[in-house]
C-alpha cells in the first residue's frame, strides 16, 4: 500500500469541518413545518445527538448519522475513529447500536484501494467492538476523502437520555478529556511525537459504550457526547434546553497534554474560533482566564466523551463506576444559580 498522510488531502478535519450552530440554523429556519407523528419521541426540534421514534410501548429505534474527513493520517485509525464517532450519539442517548451503514467517499481512481480496505476495517472493528453489526453502505467518487457511518440503536422509550434534564444541584461529569482539535490541528502540522498521536488516537477511538452502561445504572438527568461544537457549545445547548445555569471549573476539566504550549503558539483550528465566538453572549470567563483557557474550552473536539449531569449524591459513586473500567472520568462542574442558558466558568 502506498503511504499517504490522509490528513494532507483536506482542509479540515474531524468534527471541526461541522457546519456550524447558527449557519445550520439560519438554513433550517424556512424549511416547512410538519404535523409531528406522536411516536416521534426526540426530532429536529431540539438540539439532541439522535432521533428517537417509538414503535412499542417498549421499544424505540434511535438514529443518527456523522461522517467527515480524515482526523489522523493512518487510515486504520480514520476508520476507528469515524465509527466510534458516530456510534456515540446513540450512546450519548442511552440507547443501544444494534446496526451501522458505511458512508463513503473516495478518489477512487487517484488513491491506492488499500486505504479504503484499511478504513473499512478500521471501523468494521470497531461496530464489532460495540457489538453492533455493519449491514451495508454506499459509496461516491470524490477528490476530498470522507468516511462515516448512519447508526440505528434500541432504545426504551421511559429511558431516553436527551440533554434537557439537568436539575439544580446536579453534578457535570465529562468521561474524555479535551484539546482535541488542537491537538490534531497539531498532527495535521506535523508537530506531534509518535506518543501523542497515539494518545490523541486512542482518546477519539474508544467507544463510549462502557460510560454509556455505567450510566444507564444510574439516575441520570441529562447526557450528550462533546463533539464539533466543542464543550462550552455543548454545555450552552444543555442549559439552553435545561432551562439552567451551569458552572464549570477550568482546573477540574480533563485536558491532553500540551494542548496549552500548542495554543500558545497559534495552533488553533478555525472551527474552534467560531464556536468561542458562537457561545460568547451565554459564557462568563473568570477574570484569571486568558484567551488561551477560553479556546481550549471551546475547541472543536472529534469523538468526544459523555458529559452527564448527574444528581450530586450519586456523582462520587460514578466516578469510582467509571474509574473501575478504566475510564478518565471528571467532575467538571455543577448546575448552579445564575441565569438559565448562561455558563460560568472559574
Ligand atoms: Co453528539
Ligand atoms: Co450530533
Ligand atoms: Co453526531
Amino acid at each position: 500500500m502506498t503511504q499517504v498522510k490522509l490528513t494532507t488531502l483536506t482542509t479540515k478535519g474531524g468534527c471541526g469541518c461541522k457546519i456550524g450552530p447558527s449557519d445550520l440554523r439560519e438554513v433550517l429556519h424556512n424549511l416547512p413545518e410538519r404535523k409531528k407523528d406522536p411516536n416521534l419521541l426526540v426530532g429536529l426540534d431540539t438540539g439532541d445527538d439522535a432521533g428517537v421514534y417509538k414503535l412499542t410501548d417498549d421499544l424505540a429505534i434511535v438514529q443518527t448519522l456523522d461522517f467527515f474527513t480524515p482526523i489522523v493520517d493512518d487510515p486504520y485509525d480514520f476508520g476507528q475513529v469515524a465509527a466510534a464517532n458516530a456510534l456515540s450519539d446513540v450512546y450519548a442517548m442511552g440507547g443501544t447500536p444494534i446496526t451501522a451503514l458505511n458512508i463513503v467517499a473516495f478518489p477512487i481512481f487517484n488513491l491506492d484501494k488499500d486505504i479504503l480496505t484499511e478504513i473499512l476495517k478500521g471501523a468494521s472493528d470497531k461496530v464489532q467492538e460495540a457489538g453492533c453489526n455493519l449491514v451495508g453502505g454506499h459509496s461516491i467518487d470524490d477528490q476530498e476523502p470522507k468516511f462515516g457511518l448512519s447508526v440505528t440503536g434500541t432504545i426504551h422509550p421511559d429511558r431516553i437520555r436527551t440533554n434537557a434534564g439537568a436539575k439544580p444541584g446536579d453534578k457535570l461529569i465529562l468521561t474524555k478529556p479535551i484539546g482535541v482539535g488542537i491537538s490534531t490541528t497539531a498532527l495535521k502540522r506535523g508537530l506531534l511525537s509518535k506518543k501523542e498521536i497515539e494518545r490523541v488516537t486512542r482518546v477519539m477511538a474508544t467507544l463510549n459504550k462502557e460510560a454509556a452502561e455505567v450510566m444507564n445504572d444510574y439516575e441520570v438527568h441529562a447526557c450528550t457526547d462533546v463533539t464539533g461544537f466543542g464543550l462550552l457549545g455543548h454545555l450552552s445547548e444543555m442549559a439552553a434546553e435545561s432551562h439552567q445555569a451551569l458552572t464549570i471549573y477550568r482546573d477540574d476539566v480533563p485536558v491532553l497534554s500540551r494542548v496549552r504550549e500548542l495554543a500558545e503558539e497559534g495552533v488553533v483550528p478555525g472551527g474552534s474560533k467560531n464556536n468561542l465566538k458562537h457561545v460568547q453572549d451565554v459564557v462568563h470567563f473568570a477574570d484569571r482566564l486568558d484567551d488561551i483557557d477560553q479556546i481550549i474550552l471551546a475547541d472543536a473536539v472529534t469523538s468526544g466523551g459523555l458529559l452527564m449531569s448527574v444528581p450530586e449524591e450519586e456523582a462520587d459513586r460514578m466516578i469510582e463506576a467509571l474509574e473501575a473500567k478504566g475510564i478518565d472520568a471528571h467532575i467538571i462542574g455543577d448546575v448552579s444559580d445564575g441565569e438559565a442558558g448562561h455558563i460560568y466558568v472559574k
